[in-house]
């Protein structure tokens, strides 16, 4: 069976974090200190602060920006529940915003229909590798937190996505572009807020009191990290290579590929086809295939919690799928892949 995605392991990762075992040094050190140095270069800030998880992340950059009880925060229905937990967890109303029916991201003018004056702060996701256009966001006055979770490395109008805002935090979990494990960073260039949230991550030997978290990263998982951005480059041109491939042999199938849209250059984080039919028939006939596809999100936040009238979000999600796309996929495992859409697209055709 194809699985659906694969970290990326070399015998450079294990010795990697082999070494922190060896050294009896394995909490949060040095070599945290080095991965965030590594991280915050590559996408061209100023500095970055590990965490656990990308939503401890997205939790810290909320509470060091001030958003609070009564405080409402935008971000697109079209996406995990992880940023709506965020939201949650430090008392603020998410207000969702519907998508861009091509790249299936928020952009500024859906963001402004939704906002009010109670908008404290707006989340904006590079989904599935695509950047979002960036252009618009600051005129609603309000920090602008990048969710770079799915798509680290990306670029819009050739700059990393994740340079834009205020704030940015990424995901190391063991399926995103570079993992961890578990993990996660906030990228900024202000060093006020960085320092906020190096203090709000860390419960032990302070001066004062108050509510503090543990969600420190280890040394064993920031070494892995260091490993992997140095890949990272190598992760990227083989995911464009795959996402070439299914360009090039998928071209005359009666389904949407992924678009090129202006500015964005996209790590394809996920390969989305849009097949205008059923989504769950073309996953079982690719399972029978021995190839795991998956709807790129499980469900939208709207349908979550009850809402309704998000109509791109509700047509995107209706006719999207995802098929394997991850450097560890070998020329076989592509070509059957592709087999196995043409093949799923003939049978619900019948
Ligand atoms: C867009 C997005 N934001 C945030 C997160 C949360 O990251 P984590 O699973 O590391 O908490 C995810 C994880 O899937 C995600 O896809």
């Amino acid at each position: 069976m194809i699985s659906h995605s694969r970290p990326t392991i070399s015998p450079e990762d294990i010795k990697s974090v082999c070494d922190v075992l060896e050294s009896g040094a394995i909490a949060q050190g040095e070599v945290v200190k080095e991965f965030e140095r590594s991280v915050a270069a590559f996408v061209g800030v100023k500095g970055g602060v590990a965490v656990n998880s990308g939503t401890a992340a997205l939790h810290l950059a909320l509470i060091a920006l001030g958003v609070q009880t009564g405080d409402e925060v935008i971000l697109p229905s079209y996406l995990c529940v992880a940023p709506l937990n965020a939201v949650r967890y430090v008392g603020a109303t998410p207000v969702f915003s519907d998508i861009d029916p091509g790249t299936g991201n928020i952009d500024a003018e859906r963001a402004k229909a939704v906002a009010s004056e109670k908008t404290k702060a707006i989340i904006v996701p590079h989904m599935l590798g695509q950047p979002a256009q960036m252009e618009g966001f600051g005129d609603l006055r309000v920090p602008v937190i990048e969710d770079c979770a799915q798509s680290i490395g990306a670029r819009y109008k050739g700059k990393c996505v994740g340079s834009f805002g205020d704030v940015a935090i990424c995901s190391f979990y063991a399926t995103k572009v570079i993992t961890t494990g578990e993990g996660g960073m906030v990228l900024s260039d202000n060093e006020e807020l960085l320092e906020a949230v190096r203090d709000l991550r860390d419960y032990d030997e302070k001066t004062s009191y108050m509510t503090r978290f543990n969600y420190k990263m280890t040394d064993m998982q920031a070494a892995l990290g260091t490993e992997q951005v140095r890949r990272l480059p190598d992760f990227i041109a083989t995911r464009r290579q795959i996402a070439k491939f299914y360009d090039h042999v998928l071209a005359d199938l009666p389904v949407r590929l992924p678009v090129k849209a202006t500015g964005c250059e996209p790590i394809f984080y996920r390969y989305v086809l849009r097949i205008g039919s059923d989504v769950e028939d073309f996953i079982k006939t690719m399972e029978d295939l021995n190839v795991v596809c998956r709807r790129p999100i499980y469900r939208p936040l709207h349908q979550l919690v009850n809402q309704t009238g998000f109509k791109n979000t509700d047509q995107v999600w209706n006719d999207s799928v995802s098929v394997p796309i991850y450097p560890m996929l070998t020329d076989q495992e592509r070509e059957q892949v592709a087999f196995g859409v043409k093949r799923a697209l003939s049978v619900g055709k019948q």
